[in-house]
């Protein structure tokens, strides 16, 4: 599986997700801030991660070519992102087709949305809500191309 993570930050959901495709699986972890990515190189250098691929990069413009990935996944990312829908129309050019994008949130967070939003923001997109995950205040959303 190829998965494309925007938003990473420091990896906490990066690191259970390269397990999750096993080596012969590909997770690019992009994230506009360069401190960003240099911290997350560091982490996962020092756990012998050899399956992340660190790159740094705006939603806006993904450096990846058309339907190359067969998911597209965020957590917390989102609403920190003033076009939605330009970095969406990006997530659904990058996916395969029938590909999945997966939204996550957690209530602390300064930016949270209510899920209901992001179901809004993503169907106008032209996501297909899948199934959610999770509760109101931490959840996860699933959508296919
Ligand atoms: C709140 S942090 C979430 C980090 C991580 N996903 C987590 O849940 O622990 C949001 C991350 O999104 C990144 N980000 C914000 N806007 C972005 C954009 N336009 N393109 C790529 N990354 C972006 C930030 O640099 C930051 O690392």
């Amino acid at each position: 599986m190829k998965a494309l993570e925007i938003g990473p930050g420091y990896g906490t959901f990066t690191v259970p997700a390269s397990k999750i495709v096993g080596e012969s699986g590909k997770i690019h972890a992009l994230d506009i801030q360069p401190k960003v990515i240099k911290n997350l190189t560091a982490k996962i250098e020092k756990l012998g991660i050899k399956n992340i691929f660190p790159i740094v990069g705006d939603a806006y413009k993904l450096p990846f070519g058309d339907k190359i990935f067969d998911i597209v996944f965020m957590v917390a990312v989102l609403e920190e992102i003033p076009d939605r829908q330009r970095a969406l129309a990006e997530c659904k050019r990058v996916l395969k087709d029938g590909g999945l994008l997966c939204v996550g949130e957690l209530f602390p967070d300064p930016d949270y949305p209510l899920m209901k939003t992001v179901i809004k923001e993503c169907g106008k997109a032209g996501f297909v809500f899948e199934k959610k995950f999770g509760s109101w205040w931490h959840y996860l959303v699933r959508f296919k191309k």
